[in-house]
């Protein structure tokens, strides 16, 4: 039997046997690894520690924050494990030590040639909303909810993941909320608020992100992909219809109100889009609604969502040990490279021309494409409120 490790001691990276690389994240490289004193699997998230050169800045705030945000909160099942942290060989390194998850829903979906069934789309939701529900219920914001930072486990558990960008709320109580960088969540899934350029948001900004993952699950393919902050508003109101003082009090004194020009466009679409994909029901409509609510004091939380209309009326969630099976991707020969679409597969997004936006990246110019676009969100990664 292996001597306990001294508290707060980290091991080396060399008692881990690196399999494969599975992601490619913003700030480093995610591999599938197997632990060699325990024989378990781990997904190892390498956060390179910069320490010489220009950009010295050793450990990013991202790692440090998502370690703290771990490790202070409660566990539950819905949320990504960290097992510990390991460092490199040459101290140029450090690794956070993952559960290991076979799928993450980004990917699948690019795979998957049929959409989820209603069915399952309520058994993915339930999860997510229960992991979105614990974090706010701690006082802690995502600020990243996208379908690459669901995981999915071969049992059908879903796992949120990826806390680079998370961070505390302040108590609902004081009286004056900091202000926080407006640079957050990936243009698909941001609030409207933070396009307006809102500093003092709340923990409602993840609420609309739910609003367009349950949209995408349904859909199948993304609701609102823009390719840049104005055209992000655009599609917004061609959806959902204008925001107005009426529906939305406060609008006007928003940062960016006057200086963005939205279209006008009376009428909410939300029923039309899903045409030829699925009729939506009246609880599906009912809670994408209250989710994508332009005003966030009204808009539908996680913890309310657990318990709307749509979860009761048929057909119900499916259980989760009946969730289709799929080859695990990570461990597929022709599996697409992180973040792009399998190969030969009825990948809605990458049919629509769509490339799955990073932080700060946009689909197609604007604001950079892809990956190489989220340069311009590591302000917000990098530290920043
Ligand atoms: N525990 C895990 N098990 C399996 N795969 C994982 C795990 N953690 C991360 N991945 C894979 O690696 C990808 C990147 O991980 P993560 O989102 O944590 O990194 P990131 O640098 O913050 O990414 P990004 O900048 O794209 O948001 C995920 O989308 C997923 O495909
Ligand atoms: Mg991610």
């Amino acid at each position: 039997m292996e001597a306990p490790m001294p508290p707060g001691a980290c091991r080396s990276i060399a008692q881990f046997e690196k399999l494969r690389k599975i992601g490619e994240g913003t700030y480093g490289s995610v591999f599938m690894a197997r632990d060699r004193a325990s024989a378990r699997l781990v997904a190892l998230k390498r956060v390179k520690i910069r320490t010489s050169g220009f950009e010295r800045e050793g450990m990013p705030t991202t790692a440090l924050r998502e370690i703290g945000l771990l490790r202070s909160l409660p566990a539950h099942e819905n949320v990504v494990r960290l097992h510990e942290v390991a460092v490199g060989s040459r101290m140029d390194a450090i690794f956070l030590v993952f559960e290991y998850c076979e799928h993450d829903v980004a990917r699948l979906l690019d795979w998957m040639r049929t959409p989820f069934s209603t069915s399952e789309v309520k058994c993915l939701m339930l999860q997510l909303f229960e992991a979105v529900a614990h974090l706010h219920e701690h006082h802690v914001i995502h600020r990243d909810l996208k379908l690459s930072n669901l995981l999915l486990t071969a049992g059908g558990v879903l796992k949120l993941c990826d806390f680079g960008l998370a961070r505390p709320l302040a108590a609902p109580a004081s009286a004056a909320p900091q202000p926080l960088t407006a640079k957050v969540v990936t243009l698909w899934y941001r609030a409207p608020e933070l396009l307006l350029g809102e500093r003092a948001y709340t923990s409602a900004i993840d609420d609309w992100a739910l609003g367009c993952i349950l949209g995408e699950l349904l859909l199948h393919r993304p609701l609102m992909p823009g390719a840049s902050e104005p055209d992000q508003l655009r599609l917004m109101c061609e959806l959902l219809g204008s925001p107005s003082e009426r529906i939305w009090p406060g609008l006007g004194a928003l940062p960016h109100a006057r200086s963005v020009a939205l279209p006008t466009q009376p009428y909410n679409e939300l029923e039309t889009r899903f045409r030829g994909t699925r009729e939506l029901s009246r609880g599906a409509l009912a809670l994408l609604n209250a989710l994508l609510t332009y005003d966030p004091r009204r808009r539908c939380g996680a913890r309310a969502a657990l318990g709307h209309a749509f979860f009761a009326e048929a057909p119900p969630a499916k259980a989760r040990a009946l969730l289709p099976t799929f080859p695990t991707l990570h461990n597929l020969a022709d599996a697409p490279e992180p973040g792009k679409p399998a190969a030969g597969a009825a990948n809605a997004a990458a049919v629509r021309g769509h490339k799955r936006p990073a932080l700060g990246g946009a689909a197609a110019g604007g604001e950079g494409t892809g990956r190489a676009g989220a340069a311009s969100g590591k302000s917000a990664r990098a530290g920043g409120s």
